[in-house]
């Protein structure tokens, strides 16, 4: 069986829906998760998709991921622009990475314009909605072994 595809949220996107709608849309998490899980489905691979508010928390995930995961998506939130410690475990993961906004980061305010983890990223979605990770997955479906193109 061909490994999952580990979808990591960050800080504070567990209030995704009540938390400033007028930026971050309407939808929750779990709607975003049952879209993944669907458009998965679709594509033929599997997912696992996870929420944490604490750093160590996905550090601990994307250490995991080595070895457990085909591939990783990761919105890192707030995390993005200030956790190396989170850019050092991605670039202790030897597969593909893509990292996802839901609002576009460079129209944003200025600390929000650079992302620690884009350094490590192969791709980076931002700006496109909750369906940057629509987007992310088929992305990702296309660079991991085995994937559709
Ligand atoms: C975010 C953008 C970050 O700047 C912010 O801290 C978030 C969400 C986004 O998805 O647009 O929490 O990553």
């Amino acid at each position: 069986m061909a490994k999952p595809i580990f979808i990591l949220n960050g800080p504070n996107l567990n209030l995704l829906g009540l938390r400033q709608p007028e930026i971050y849309g309407s939808q929750t998490l779990d709607d975003v998760a049952e879209a993944c899980s669907a458009l998965a489905d679709d594509l033929g691979v599997s997912i696992r998709f996870l929420q944490s508010n604490h750093e160590g928390q996905l550090v601990d995930w994307i250490q995991e991921a080595r070895g457990a995961a085909s591939g990783i998506i990761i919105n890192p939130a707030a995390y993005s622009h200030t956790s190396v410690a989170i850019l050092d475990a991605l670039s202790a993961f030897d597969g593909p990475v893509i990292e996802v906004h839901i609002s576009n980061i460079h129209k944003r305010e200025a600390f929000r314009q650079h992302s620690f983890v884009s350094a490590r990223a192969d791709g980076v979605i931002a700006g496109c909605g909750v369906e940057g990770y629509l987007l992310g997955l088929r992305r990702m479906v296309g660079l991991v072994p085995g994937g559709k193109t």
